[in-house]
């Protein structure tokens, strides 16, 4: 029997942080044993909007791939490969950006949001416009039915899903399938000051190998209800960073309801929240912690798995870019 097809990757522009684990690790591990699973490192993705820093999108390649062999994902059932080390994406992407016009790019909701937030006003990178083109790339270049994302990412799989569809229409034939999304209920995970989402270089993030005294530390600062200033006085639920992070990480569903109950009602303080999250927290990134302080150790070894992955990778996008080109009728020498 064939296991269903992920592929998802992450921009390699600095060490994961807990948003990632609650917005896709946490999927990625669980789905690693029933799906045939792929991880790319997305470097060439990282330089649309690094170019001028390309050592930082090389840096963190080792980085990302000590995050995710230590939250557990095992080479041996999933494959981490280097997306700038297989052409065959790029060639695709050339092709795709063809079955989509600037218009539809610029009226993505990601892009929209993302160029708002690094404040590109016109001067907005070629390849950073185009990049929902080359993930479509990625996407179909695996054959992936399946992505395990962040809210964040829906749209650039509808696009991709779109892209897929005209290259079939003009190709008469189903030679790249439809993907779907895979996105957490509990929604995106609030920073630290609950101001933002979580970003890799900014504040408010923790990252997956936060030392005891930084995970203490961003739990103390956390922002709650500031209208809750007595324990006797109801307090918020909605809007409280310490709650969406109870959703996202405590175990116990039935407990964070009741605890939100006694919240609302008054009587329950800020410290006992702040406790249970804290101690939850410090149970699931120590051993996090350990293995990669150990994968630090022995970068050769991460550089072989990626090295391993990639071959693999490279056969399997090589054949998608051959049918798709025998499919669409290209000129054959
Ligand atoms: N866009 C993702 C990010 O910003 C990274 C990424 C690249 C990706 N290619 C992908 C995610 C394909 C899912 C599928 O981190």
């Amino acid at each position: 029997m064939t296991r269903p097809v992920i592929l998802t990757g992450d921009r390699t522009t600095g060490p994961l942080h807990v948003g990632h684990y609650a917005g896709s690790l946490a999927n990625r591990l669980k789905m690693q044993d029933d799906h045939e699973q792929f991880l790319l490192l997305a470097d060439a993705q990282a330089l649309t909007d690094n170019a001028q820093d390309p050592a930082r999108t090389a840096r963190n390649v080792l980085e990302v791939a000590m995050d995710y062999l230590a939250v557990g994902i095992d080479p041996a059932r999933s494959t981490i490969c280097l997306q700038s080390h297989l052409p065959a994406l790029a060639e695709l992407s050339m092709l795709y950006l063809n079955f989509v016009t600037v218009a539809r790019l610029e009226r993505n909701p990601t892009i929209k949001d993302e160029i708002r937030a690094r404040g590109f006003g016109r001067d907005i990178p070629a390849g950073f416009l185009c990049y929902p083109a080359a993930q479509a790339a990625d996407i179909t270049g695996f054959r992936a039915t399946v992505v395990p994302v962040g809210a964040d990412q829906a749209p650039l799989i509808e696009q991709t899903n779109e892209i897929a569809r005209r290259i079939n229409a003009v190709a008469g034939a189903e030679v790249l399938p439809e993907a779907r999304a895979v996105i957490p209920e509990a929604g995106r995970l609030p920073s630290v000051d609950g101001t933002a989402k979580m970003s890799k270089s900014g504040g408010g993030a923790l990252r997956l190998s936060a030392a005891p005294d930084e995970i203490r530390a961003a739990v103390r600062a956390m922002f709650t209800d500031p209208g809750h200033l007595r324990i006797e006085d109801p307090g918020r639920v909605e809007g409280n960073v310490v709650f969406a992070w109870l959703d996202a990480f405590d175990p116990d569903k039935a407990e964070v309801e009741a605890l939100k109950a006694r919240y609302r009602a008054g009587g329950l303080g800020d410290g006992a929240i702040k406790k249970r999250l804290e101690e939850i927290l410090q149970a699931l990134l120590a051993p996090i912690r350990e293995e990669r302080a150990r994968l630090a150790r022995d970068p050769g070894h991460v550089t072989r798995v990626i090295r391993e992955g990639t071959e693999r990778a490279r056969a399997r996008t090589e054949a998608t870019k051959d049918a798709v080109t025998a499919a669409l009728g290209l000129f054959r020498l």
